[in-house]
């Protein structure tokens, strides 16, 4: 991904690919299950569109098996090299801007995107573009996350520890909101589903309170926008150097943001 789209979270810095580990950790368990539930199975076409790292894309190449298809694509592929290899089945890489591109093919029996539509400016264009890939009977699943549902680090505030984690949570929301992230996004996934001429619509939240990959995920987020937090007077360099310190220990309960999975078929 470019700086160029406005993306705060650039993958090209080495913080990146811990964020998408500790968001595999936390996220995959959940995202699969719901996939499972909805069918998923030998055979199936899908598009995983902005996958970032190669732990979904490895799960559904696994369940399609090689009759299947996944189509894996990104802004910015950089951490789906290892996809891309003969060995790799029904798996194939493709650079691809959902905001900007034609959908890379059509028919698919499952759409899935995770923490991606959040960042795009032109959020429902994309989603159509994604429901219109979808074949008739077939399953787009949009997850987002809804930090306004749930804003703090800590929802536990007991020292200043916590004190420190959530203000340094609020300058993240503020430089996502400077962005144009809509921090509000998650809990409209259903009505945008339902606007996007699909039926079935469904939603849950997954909102994990603490664990070590919360810990972890927090820690690579503050580390890739450190320079922007001190930039912007919202924490000084001590500041975020106390709290990685914190993020170190097991004694900070430190949360993520909600997790929206909205999933919807496409009519007959
Ligand atoms: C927060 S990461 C989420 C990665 C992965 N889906 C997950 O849940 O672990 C956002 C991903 O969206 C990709 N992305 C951002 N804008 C995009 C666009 N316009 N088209 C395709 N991918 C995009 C980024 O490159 C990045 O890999």
């Amino acid at each position: 991904m470019t700086s160029e789209t406005g993306y705060l979270l650039d993958n090209r810095q080495r913080e990146a690919g811990r964020r998408f580990d500790a968001l595999a950790e936390l996220f995959d368990p959940w995202t699969l299950d719901h996939l499972d539930q909805l069918g998923l199975a030998a055979g199936w076409r899908c598009w995983e569109v902005g996958a970032g790292g190669p732990s979904v894309p490895t799960a559904l190449a696994e369940r399609v098996g090689p009759t299947g298809q996944v189509l894996v694509t990104d802004i910015d592929t950089a951490w789906l090299t290892e996809l891309s290899g003969p060995a790799t089945g029904p798996v194939e890489v493709r650079r691809h801007d959902v905001a900007r591109d034609e959908p890379p093919g059509d028919g698919f029996d499952l759409v899935h995107v995770r923490l991606v539509l959040v960042h795009l400016p032109d959020r429902a264009e994309a989603l159509r573009r994604m429901a219109g890939a979808v074949r008739p009977g077939g399953w787009l699943v949009v997850e987002d996350a809804d930090p306004a549902l749930q804003p703090l680090a800590c929802p536990d505030e007991r020292g200043p520890a916590e004190e420190l984690a959530n203000r340094i949570r609020r300058g993240f929301r503020a430089l996502l909101a400077e962005r144009g992230v809509d921090l509000a996004f998650g809990r409209t996934l259903p009505a945008q589903l339902r606007g996007a001429g699909l039926h079935d619509v469904r939603a849950e939240g997954c909102f994990p309170l603490t664990s070590p990959a919360c810990r972890e995920l927090e820690a690579a987020t503050v580390r890739q926008l450190r320079g922007r937090l001190v930039a912007g007077g919202l924490a000084t360099e001590r500041e975020i150097e106390r709290h990685l310190d914190h993020l170190r220990g097991e004694g900070m309960d430190v949360t993520t943001a909600p997790l929206i999975t909205c999933w919807g078929r496409r009519p007959h």
